[in-house]
This record gives C-alpha cells, structure tokens and sequence, in this order.
C-alpha cells in the first residue's frame, strides 16, 4: 500500500511553471508529510513512489543514474533518509530496455549498475517498466534485474510490468513471473475515467483463470493505481474501484493529490473494513462469478467471502440484487453472519441458505459485504452450540 505519482502527475517537469506540481523531491517530501499527519501511513499506506521522468538525460561519469540536478538538489538518498525518517519507505522508476517509456536512461546494460545504485541510495521498491525493449528478451532482462537486485543484499520490493509487454506476442508464463517479482501489472494505465476503471475489471474478469491463480502472499496482479480522489469517478465509481480492488486482491497505490483531497474519498481510501478485505491473510485473489448484475467474490481467512455486487446499468436509479443467488452464498448453510460494508456499513445479521436479502445498488456502484460462516457443533453431551469452525466452499481456484 502506498502512493504513486503517474496517473495524477505524470510527467510534469517544468517546476519554473508549476513548483507545486512537478516531478521534484519536495513532492514527495510533501506526500510523506501528509500521509503521516493525515492518519494515511495509520491506515497502512507505506511506499512514496517515484514513476517516470525523475532522472537526468545523462549517466554520471561512472554510469551510473542520476536524478535530476535540478528537480532533485538534494539527490535521491537525501531524499530517501527523508521518507525513512518519517516511517516511510521510497519507490524509484527504472525500465528494463534502452530507454523508459518517457525517454530517459533505461537500464539495458547496466542491471548490475543500477541495482546497486538503488541499494546504495536505500530505496525500497522498483518499478521496472518494459519500454523500448526487444520482448523476446523481456523475461531475460525481468529475471536478470530480479538477480542484480537480490545481490546487492537490500530488501527491494520488486513491481514489473513484464506481462503487460509480453501479452502482446503471446501468453505470459506467470509461473516464472511469480518466481521473479512482488506484483505485476497485466493491462493498459489506469485512466482517471469509469470507462478505464471498467475496462480494467472487464479485462481481468476474463483473464481471471490465467491470472488469478498466480496471485498469492509474496506476488500480486497488479491492475494499476487507484485514482480516487481525482477528478473522473463519481463517488459510486470510487466506492467500485476500491471494493473492487481489494477484492482483486491488488496492491494498493493511490494516485492523487493527498495534500488536496474531498473528506468522502479519504474516508473511503482509509476505511478499515475494505482495506482489511484487500489485505486478508488468506492471500486469495477473488473473482467474478456472476457476469449481468456482476458479482465478484474473494474467499478470506477463516472462510470468511467478500462478495462485491456492481451495478453495471448506468441508467436508471438504484437496483435490488438478491445476494443469496451468488455461488458463494452456500457457505450460508445452516448459517451464516452478513456484514455490509459499502455504501454504508449495516449488520444484516444471521441468515441461511434460504434467506433472500437483498443490496440496493446505485448506477456505477458498489455493494460491498463479507459473510462469516456459522458452524452448529453438536458436541457428546447432547448440548447445541454454534462454533466458527472452517466449512468448505468450492470455489473455483479452490481444488
Ligand atoms: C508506462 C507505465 C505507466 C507509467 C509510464 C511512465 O506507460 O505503464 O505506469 O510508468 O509508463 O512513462
């Protein structure tokens, strides 16, 4: 969890016009602030990551990167004790061909040189983006950079894009990319915009049986940033992304403008109950099961199910759906407890197999609620009592 610069600011780097805006350390200095005085950090929001456009056109003398001297004076260790010193972790941008998708160094050639240059400044993620880069040579290079990482001996998370280039010629082999990095992105950028936030969805819903099994504690599908707080979703549409996110089990990385964002998308980026669906131990990825009024479903620890129900009818007022019709809704029997989480949190309480309780959902929203089995346990001295104890669903993944 964390925040990433690209949707919101890409690549601004005329500080002479816009200082507030552009691509300079006190960008980031200004989001570790705020995310540690507005509970971000609190809420479990930990990496401040650089995209694209941070470098100088040129290597050092030594060939090694550097940030611009211009936007960066204090250069990117400063920069990185700065974000440490708040309890913070720094992210950094590189690509694994000539050139970044924006032009600048990429790190063909110099894996080894600039994996120890990111150790040295003590980053704490890479983003490897796969710009500019023969994609026969793609998996070499994502497997090489993983290897020079792991051989400076620092911790670095490692976030790729392999898959993304690679699903262009043919089908990723996400065995190996699971070998090799923390999270992976599948499909295009994220726009500000429903219609992007759908097409990502739609993507992965039908790439789910390739895609999903891969996902799992260690190495995560990565369908980009969340863009609340900005300008193109309504507030049913962010209530979607981020239910629909956690159930994706997606690493969470915000890109917005946290010194200036609406107390609604605030509340709903920090609330505890979604960000504990997103970050269920269990480390399942969830899935769609009903494709009219869509239905996704994420199995969590303890047998616990989230099921998200999306109304995809972008006309009209607010829909009933009858929840028990999802396939997840057996491990209602004999019974189970039903907690709504968006729009607003309602204890629905116990119900069975045959209980009809039904969401109301706006255009473009979200119902988002978790179901917690309730086992009846029939013990040898005749008494009845009801136990949380595991009962099995099957759900696909789960064989
Ligand atoms: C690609 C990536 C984006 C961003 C830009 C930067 O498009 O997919 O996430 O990093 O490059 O140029």
């Amino acid at each position: 969890m964390g925040w990433l610069h690209w949707e919101r600011f890409m690549c601004n780097i005329d500080c002479d016009k816009d200082p507030n805006n552009c691509i300079s350390e006190s960008l980031y200095m200004q989001m570790a602030d705020v995310m540690v005085k507005e509970g971000w950090k609190e809420a479990g929001y930990e990496y401040v990551c650089i995209d694209d456009c941070w470098p100088s056109h040129q290597r050092d003398a030594k060939g090694r990167l550097q940030a611009d001297p211009k936007r960066f004076p204090g250069g990117i260790k400063k920069l990185a004790d700065y974000v440490h010193s708040k309890g913070l972790k720094l992210g950094i941008y590189a690509d694994v061909g000539k050139n970044t998708c924006a032009g600048y160094p990429g790190s063909l050639g110099y894996y080894e040189t600039d994996a120890q240059t990111f150790a040295d400044w003590g980053v704490d993620l890479l983003k490897f983006d796969g710009c500019n880069m023969d994609w026969k040579l793609l998996g070499e290079g994502y497997v090489n950079m993983s290897k020079a990482l792991n051989q400076t001996g620092a911790s670095i998370l490692y976030s790729c894009e392999w898959p993304l280039y690679e699903w262009q010629f043919r089908q990723p082999n996400y065995t190996a990319i699971r070998e090799t990095c923390n999270h992976w992105r599948n499909y295009a950028d994220v726009y500000d915009s429903w219609n992007s936030v759908k097409s990502i969805l739609d993507w992965t819903a039908s790439h789910q049986d390739i895609i999903g099994p891969s996902a799992g504690p260690g190495g995560w599908n990565d369908p980009d940033m969340l863009v609340i707080g900005n300008f193109g979703l309504s507030h049913d549409q962010q209530e979607s992304q981020m239910a629909l996110w956690a159930i994706m089990a997606a690493p969470l990385l915000m890109s917005n403008d946290l010194r200036d964002i609406c107390p609604r998308s605030k509340d709903l980026l920090q609330n505890r109950r979604i960000i504990a669906i997103s970050q269920d131990p269990l480390g399942r990825q969830g899935y769609r099961t009903v494709d009219s009024f869509e239905v996704w479903e994420r199995p969590l620890y303890k047998n616990q199910l989230a099921i998200a129900v999306l109304n995809k009818q972008e006309i009209g007022g607010p829909r009933g759906f009858s929840i028990s019709v999802a396939p997840g809704w057996k491990i209602c029997s004999p019974q189970c407890n039903v907690t709504q989480i968006l729009p607003q949190f309602k204890e629905i309480g116990v119900q069975t197999l045959n209980s009809k309780v039904v969401v109301s959902v706006n255009p473009s929203g979200t119902a988002l609620l978790t179901v917690t089995p309730i086992n009846r346990v029939l013990t040898g001295s005749h008494k009845l009592h009801w136990q949380d104890t595991p009962v099995k669903h099957n759900m696909p993944f789960l064989k």
